[in-house]
């Protein structure tokens, strides 16, 4: 054995290891230029592809027979888009605990063609009530395959001031509720590779606003969830489980009445018919992000390679400082 861990024994192997090392670095070198160059040709493809997109727009799915579940349908965003679905050969499923509110759409989605709708009272800020409501749709409707979580709230008050118990109930509401929705009624999707996730978050939930600490940071977690279980899906092969996430400015519902803005031009507020409109095109054209208004897509592009203290003179030429000075939209009560 001596003669093997000899200093020619040593220098032989010594060898063989950089040979096999020069090879397999040589293979990496490799691999990171063939991916590196198929990356480069890919960004030119998809690039090309979005610039075409803006002309011609892509072909609408077709959604006759899916199951449309809205959350928040007893008024504005929910209300409308529940209309949009109304003539598409749908079934409706909407949810709210404003009974009144979800009456008056059923009968409004009805006068515009749906033949199938289906109410139902439904907390969405509580676990247990989510999923025995589910549960009910799935025996009554069958197993929803368009999720949209719209449902939303707002305190409007300056973070110290914000009660603990409306904060909770925020998070609870606009984020909390679409874990369980989506541990409701993603297994059915999953297992038949077919369904569309829709988030309905703000613009809010890609850059802080001054007096809206718990608003945006409800959507920045609704869209971090969004993002993140749309990539589960795509690592899982699940890629006929689509998603899209809604980003909007503030819309005309009254849930934001009062707040203003300085450039109605650049960042104009809303109109709920546009915002209900976009969101339908992107639901049907399986549009991944979708900003308003448009500028949207510059200003947050623009936050994130800027310098932090041209990003604050920015922000306050925008008035971003001042947009909820003179809120009085919908507050929720504290219980
Ligand atoms: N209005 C805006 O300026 C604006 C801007 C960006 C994003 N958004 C988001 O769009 C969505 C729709 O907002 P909107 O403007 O139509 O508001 P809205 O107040 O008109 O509608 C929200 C609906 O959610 C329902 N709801 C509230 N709490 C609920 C709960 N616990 N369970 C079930 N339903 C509940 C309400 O009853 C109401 O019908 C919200 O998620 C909101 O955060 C709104």
């Amino acid at each position: 054995m001596l003669p093997l861990a000899g200093p020619r024994f040593i220098r032989c192997q010594t060898h063989r290891l950089q040979v096999i090392y020069k090879s397999l670095l040589g293979i990496r070198r490799m691999n990171f230029l063939m991916e590196t160059l198929q990356v480069i040709v890919m960004s030119i493809y998809y690039n090309m592809e979005a610039v075409v997109r803006l002309f011609i727009p892509p072909k609408n799915k077709n959604v006759t027979g899916e199951i449309v579940l809205i959350t928040g349908a007893g008024s504005g965003i929910g209300r409308l888009l529940a209309e949009k679905f109304a003539p598409l050969g749908v079934s409706l499923v909407l949810w709210d605990i404003n009974q009144e509110g979800m009456e008056e759409t059923s009968r409004l989605v009805q006068e515009k063609g749906a033949t199938k709708v289906h109410y139902y009272l439904c907390d969405c800020s509580d676990k247990s009530e989510v999923y025995r409501v589910a549960d009910k749709v799935k025996r009554e409707v069958g197993d929803v395959s368009i999720l949209i979580n719209n449902a939303g709230i707002v305190t409007g008050r300056k973070f110290m001031d914000a009660p603990d118990s409306l904060i909770e109930k925020t998070f609870e509401v606009n984020t909390m509720a679409h874990f369980w929705t989506y541990k409701a009624f993603l297994p059915a999707m999953t297992a038949n590779n077919h369904g569309h996730l829709v988030s309905i978050a703000s613009s809010a939930g890609l850059i802080g606003v001054n007096g809206l600490a718990d608003y945006c940071a409800s959507k920045f977690a609704a869209i971090g969830f969004a993002e993140s279980v749309a990539l589960e899906l795509l690592a899982t092969g699940k890629d006929g489980v689509k998603t899209t996430i809604v980003c909007p400015f503030f819309i005309n519902t009254g849930m934001f009445d009062g707040c203003n803005t300085k450039w109605p031009l650049l960042l104009p507020i809303l109109d709920p018919d546009y915002v209900a409109n976009k969101i339908i095109e992107a639901i049907l054209t399986d549009q991944v992000y979708l900003l308003l208004p448009r500028t949207m897509y510059f200003i947050i592009g623009l936050k994130n390679i800027i310098p932090a203290k041209l990003g604050i003179l920015l922000g306050m030429y925008l008035g971003a400082f001042n947009f909820m000075d003179a809120f009085k939209g919908r507050v929720k009560k504290v219980e």
